[in-house]
């Protein structure tokens, strides 16, 4: 095996077993992209030829992964905001025809193109705090020419910039006007239509919806999963938001990667969580933006050993949010995880939440070369601060 590229003089986090696998007096081989030694540097493989670089005792991690966004989304609700300032709730704006639906207006308006353009921006901010990873959902287009446009602005965001993209089919984010009255002619259109051309296209590597009073009920999305099931695609879900349908124990039941949000989560919910593997990707950017005072069952997910993972959620409704650093220091603030936990939940529990934990997320041989190299004294420090971005080098599959 060919050594290309070793980083040397370095601290590690690995976020391998139970803490942040720490390795003081670290270094990491790399060989065609992938990990090929993350460790002690004295047990390092010989690497004649290998490009050397000196981290200079700074700390390496993981290259982060923003498992829950909605990246692509055209204007902006600032508007909203300020309604919601003087007093109106995000329900109220919802159903008197703000909310997903203004934005779905704009997005519908849209080119591929322009999806791509208004979407990099916020992309090159998360990705100068070191993202390698992110999750990007459609859910704006709500119509069949809109969605595909969503999904393909999305694999191409992936090829624009060095960052691996997980796209998911967020058909079920809203009823559109078009189907006002007919929820189940919508769900019906994207089972029968959209679900099966969208996997077959290759165009989704997951399916997701938005269960919820504003958006659709458990016996729909259950309808949508079955379809997912048949085509091939994984689901996840926006569940227990704003109240507890039992949304979560119904992904569960479909093997869920994860169900999002849960502020209402019941324990029923977390015991169906743990029984099937479905990581809990809490969105704390979330909870703040819309002032939410339910916080999600932490404890009751840590005793039960679900798997904990955070997200921006970047949205223009809830979550005008870009950076993954300021949402573990409020993962830690508002739902108070420790700062292992915040590093696990953008690292290896979001991995997992995206069906990759066999490829990204941890420091260990065969994982891909993705790494967060960073000027700080300790990893709490990248829990810790608000609005300050240590990041030194960001490097993916080894470049
Ligand atoms: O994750 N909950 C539903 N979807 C988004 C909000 C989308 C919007 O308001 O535009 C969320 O919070
Ligand atoms: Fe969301």
């Amino acid at each position: 095996m060919q050594i290309d590229r070793i980083w040397t003089n370095a601290r590690l986090a690995t976020m391998t077993g139970e803490g942040l696998g720490v390795v003081e007096n670290g270094a990491l081989a790399c060989a065609a992209g992938r990990i090929v030694h993350a460790g002690p540097a004295d047990t390092l493989p010989p690497a004649p030829g290998a490009e050397r670089i000196d981290c200079a005792g700074r700390w390496i991690t993981p290259g982060l992964i923003d498992c829950h966004t909605h990246l692509i989304h055209m204007g902006n609700r600032a508007r909203e905001f300020e309604m919601r300032l003087q007093g109106a709730s995000y329900e109220e704006i919802a159903r008197a025809g703000g909310g997903i639906v203004s934005t779905m207006r704009a997005t519908r308006a849209a080119s591929e193109d322009e999806l791509v353009a208004a979407a990099l921006p916020r992309l090159d901010a998360l990705l100068a705090e070191g993202v390698t990873t992110i999750e990007i959902k459609s859910g704006y287009g709500l119509d069949a020419p809109s969605e595909l446009a969503m999904l393909s602005a999305a694999r191409r965001l992936g090829r624009e910039r060095g960052v691996t993209v997980r796209a998911t089919f967020l058909g079920a984010h809203a009823l559109p006007p078009e189907y006002q009255g007919n929820p189940d002619g919508y769900i019906a259109m994207l089972c029968d239509d959209l679900i099966p051309r969208v996997a077959a296209e290759g165009l989704a590597d997951a399916v997701d919806g938005f269960c919820e009073g504003i958006g659709f009920t458990p016996a729909q999305i259950e309808r949508m999963f079955t379809a997912a099931r048949a085509a091939g695609l994984p689901v996840k879900l926006h569940a227990e938001q704003l109240s507890n349908l039992h949304g979560a124990a119904l992904a569960a039941r479909f093997g869920a990667l994860s169900a999002d949000h849960l502020e209402y989560l019941d324990q029923a919910g977390v015991a169906a969580m743990a029984e099937a593997g479905t990581v809990a990707v809490l969105l704390p950017g979330a909870y703040y933006f819309v002032r939410e005072t339910q916080l999600p069952p932490v404890d009751a997910l840590r005793r039960a050993g679900v798997p904990i993972a955070l997200a921006t959620d970047c949205n223009p409704g809830t979550s005008p949010l870009t950076s993954l650093l300021l949402t573990m220091n409020m993962g830690a603030t508002l739902f108070r995880l420790t700062v292992d936990e915040c590093l696990r939940g953008v690292t290896r529990n979001a991995a997992r939440a995206l069906g990759m934990a066999n490829e990204v997320g941890t420091l260990e041989p065969g994982k891909r070369c993705d790494l967060a190299i960073w000027d700080i004294g300790h990893p709490a420090e990248l829990v810790y601060r608000m609005g300050f971005n240590p990041l030194h080098a960001r490097v993916r599959s080894g470049q």
